[in-house]
């Protein structure tokens, strides 16, 4: 099919490559030129595993450009909207880029009939709106009262940065909100290799091997709107459950990983995120989660569940200072140094990273503080160059003269570097990922959370 991508971020890149990948004829529309040119090159913007070698694969089937003149919109089949959904002050979600997009469209539609899927997370509700913007804008571009034959669909992302290729690939599910026969025949289609799991895996993205197909579920356009918010959601309150459940083992002297263990076997409940630690950071679960509490809002409604998740989350990033102070007495004045900064691993991406307010605060407490993360520095540099946070290419300079380590981001080469050659500082294990018995063996004291 001819599929259009609008919106080069994590979602509409990731979803044009494989896309691509798997036969159509992709085109990826972003008004940044610098992304494009990029692109063009065969460079990723973002750092994501796998995105460049899969993007090689398929390069005979993608195209990118930052025109809408050049998108080549009245011939295409399906059209992707996956501009950015950024939060504004008040929690709700900024639509000015959907806006953008959906009038840009609507200038260019043609006659033949196109789908237009929503990928971005916008607020419940929004694809009735796109619908509007686009029917009223093409009935004042065309002025004789002529309607648009075009039908709105949602079909939420639910890709996780650092696994996104092979979230991309194999999905837990498929989610295609519409009641229109036209547009669900259309992207049952379009999604069939996945569905099926019939395709040839990319080099370096086996396909795991219980994976026989992929359920698609079809629902009205709102529920659709809603999986996504009600997913992440929950998601992020599993994760505050556990750090709260681990505030209190703290205290009772039991050890979270193995309550999280004991509890994650019970099949209802199961094992994935249940890693206690500094909780959650990212563009996406405190953005949904503002955006979910002020929508209900909206209707008069309360979600003290989801507020609290917030609550404990955001108050978790304080309590790594106070373990840390406890440890030191006094933190004014001392050598710190910071393990990791981005979000989570495999990603360079700092939007709501917990690193970010745990080196505000220990700054303004008079620390001293050094930061290595494997590939997160350049963001870093550019956007918190002025935090008083000093940036390290070397993990040895970092550790330089340290008087206590703190590890934010649980990437795998801190666990394994050389921890015998390190002076025996305290140490804060935020993830709690680093192999306590080892570095308990090596004479370290480590703090983990909930431990
Ligand atoms: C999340 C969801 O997992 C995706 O399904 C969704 O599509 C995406 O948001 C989105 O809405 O676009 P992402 O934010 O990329 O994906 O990353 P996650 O792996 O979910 O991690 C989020 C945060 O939770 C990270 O800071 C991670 O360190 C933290 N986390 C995760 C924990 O603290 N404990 C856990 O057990 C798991």
């Amino acid at each position: 099919m001819k599929v259009l991508i609008i919106g080069t971020g994590y979602v509409g890149i990731n979803t044009g490559v494989v896309l691509a990948y798997l036969g159509n004829e992709v085109t990826c529309l972003d008004v940044n030129q610098e992304k494009i040119d990029l692109l063009n090159q065969g460079k990723s913007p973002i750092w994501e595993p796998h995105l460049e070698e899969v993007l090689s694969q398929a390069r005979q089937n993608i195209r990118f450009t930052s025109g809408y003149d050049d998108a080549q919109i009245p011939e295409t089949d399906v059209i992707f909207i996956a501009v950015g959904t950024p939060s504004l002050a008040d929690g709700n979600a900024d639509l000015r880029y959907v806006r953008q997009a959906a009038e840009s469209i609507a200038e260019r539609l043609g006659e033949k009939f196109t789908v237009i899927v929503n990928k971005s997370t916008v607020p419940i509700g929004s694809g009735n709106w796109v619908e509007m913007i686009i029917q009223e804008q093409f009935k004042h571009n065309h002025n004789n009262g002529e309607k648009a034959d075009f039908n709105v669909v949602s079909s939420p992302e639910f890709l996780a940065q650092g696994s996104a290729m092979h979230d991309s690939f194999y999905p837990d599910r498929i989610v295609i909100g519409s009641q229109c026969e036209r547009s669900i025949t259309r992207l049952r289609e379009l999604f069939a290799p996945l569905t099926r799991q019939d395709f040839e895996p990319p080099a370096g993205l086996p396909r795991p091997e219980d994976l026989t197909q992929v359920p698609l579920l079809v629902c009205d356009l709102t529920s659709a709107e809603m999986i996504k918010y009600a997913a992440n959601a929950f998601l992020a309150l599993k994760i505050s459950y556990v750090n709260e459940i681990g505030r209190l083992a703290s205290k009772l002297g039991a050890d979270i990983q193995s309550v999280a263990r004991g509890i994650g076997l019970d099949k209802r409940i199961g094992n994935r995120f249940l890693n206690a630690g500094i909780g959650w950071g990212g563009s996406c679960f405190g953005k949904d989660t503002a955006a979910l509490v002020a929508t209900a809002r909206d209707y008069n409604l309360g979600m003290p569940i989801i507020e609290s998740a917030r609550a404990v989350n955001y108050s978790q990033r304080a309590l790594i200072v106070d373990l840390l102070q406890e440890r030191l007495k006094i933190l004014k004045g001392k050598h710190i140094t910071m393990l990791g900064f981005s979000f989570k691993p495999n990603t360079d991406d700092l939007r709501d990273a917990p690193s970010i307010d745990i080196g505000r605060l220990l700054v303004q407490r008079g620390a001293m503080v050094r930061v290595h993360d494997p590939i997160a520095l350049d963001n870093a540099r550019r956007l918190y160059g002025d935090s008083g946070l000093i940036f390290c290419d070397r993990v040895e300079d970092a550790l330089s003269g340290a008087e206590a380590i703190v590890l934010v981001t649980e990437w795998p080469e801190y666990r394994e570097m050389d921890w015998e050659s390190i002076p025996r500082v305290p140490v804060i294990d935020g993830r709690n990922s680093l192999d306590i018995e080892r570095m308990e063996a090596l004479g370290f004291s480590v703090t983990g959370i909930g431990r």
